[in-house]
């Protein structure tokens, strides 16, 4: 088969990563890459980046919606952006969260919605909050051919139970139920546990009792992946960054520069220039100038 120039230039695809590659890499002790991604253009810039796990995550309630916490989310906000970041998704594995309330009221409900996520948003995995007490719905998830996620720890959706935003898993009896809550999540079923604000001695605890992987978020190293918030790595959150943030960009300061210089240049006509501007063709321009003359003679 010859090679045209169109097949050189065609960036390489990487192989598309799945639960059986999540599996893989526990096996393998390779970390797994995970970021949040709430649109087409940061769904398009995390898979060229070549990071493996996508989460559209609930916190699209307060980095993009602008509440102060996620309990306002719905499942329409969570479809809505699920489906943008699913076009700019290629090679990663995309999971969705599933909001708060579209889980809690009954097995036939929570079924029912998470199906819109794989039929409406094409995700490959839903992400559901929860220990022990969500055990039964990993099942009937996984029953259903839909791969799920756990989250325990800190769990955003919690946050009236928990009594704020608490490190979770400090006592010796919390740390066992962690434990037991990642190792029942297991054993119904979940493709891989996200360990939320705890401690790294029990993060790494659960993380070497579990076959499957955990992926953690401000629990320390010894997890088997880490994720983020796209919007607090890169400064879009406009409040102060928790202590297990790292900041690897700042895009605030970048596009407020960049707005400045917009506004100036508006203000001062140095925008547009010629060279920005359309122009009539040569005769059209020389029939309106002889017009215009005609009209001023
Ligand atoms: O909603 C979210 O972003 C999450 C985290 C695990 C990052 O659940």
């Amino acid at each position: 088969m010859s090679m045209t120039r169109g097949d050189q230039d065609a960036p390489s695809r990487r192989p598309k990563f799945t639960p059986a590659t999540l599996q893989q890499r526990k096996v393998s002790g390779t970390p797994i890459t995970a970021i949040t991604a709430y649109d087409y253009p940061t769904a398009k810039l995390v898979d060229g980046a070549g990071i493996d796990v996508i989460l559209v995550g609930d916190s699209l309630g307060m980095a993009v919606l602008g509440y102060s916490d996620t309990l306002s989310v719905t499942m329409e906000d969570m479809l809505h952006h699920a489906r943008a970041v699913r076009r700019g998704a290629d090679s990663s594995m995309l999971i969705a969260d599933m909001p708060y309330g579209s889980y809690h009221v009954s097995t036939d409900e929570s079924l029912r919605n998470a199906i819109r996520f794989i039929k409406e948003a094409g995700v490959e995995a839903v992400k559901i909050e929860g220990g022990y007490e969500r055990v039964n719905l990993v099942r009937a998830f996984t029953d259903a051919e839909i791969p799920v996620v756990g989250h325990i720890g800190l769990t955003p959706q919690s946050l009236h139970k928990m009594g704020g935003y608490k490190v979770q898993g400090r006592s010796i009896e919390a740390l066992d139920a962690l434990c037991d809550s990642a190792l029942e999540l297991e054993q119904a079923g979940a493709i891989a546990v996200v360990l939320e604000g705890m401690p790294l001695e029990v993060a790494a605890r659960i993380t070497s009792s579990l076959t499957i992987p955990t992926i953690g978020i401000g629990a320390g190293v010894h997890c088997d992946g880490q994720i983020l918030v796209f919007h607090d790595i890169f400064n879009l959150t406009f409040t102060s960054p928790a202590k297990f943030v790292r900041r690897f960009g700042d895009a605030a300061q970048l596009f407020q520069h960049g707005l400045e210089q917009y506004r100036d240049e508006v203000l001062g006509r140095t925008f547009p220039q010629d060279s920005e501007s359309y122009h009539l063709p040569q005769g059209v321009r020389e029939e309106l100038d002889n017009r215009v003359d005609a009209v001023t003679a």
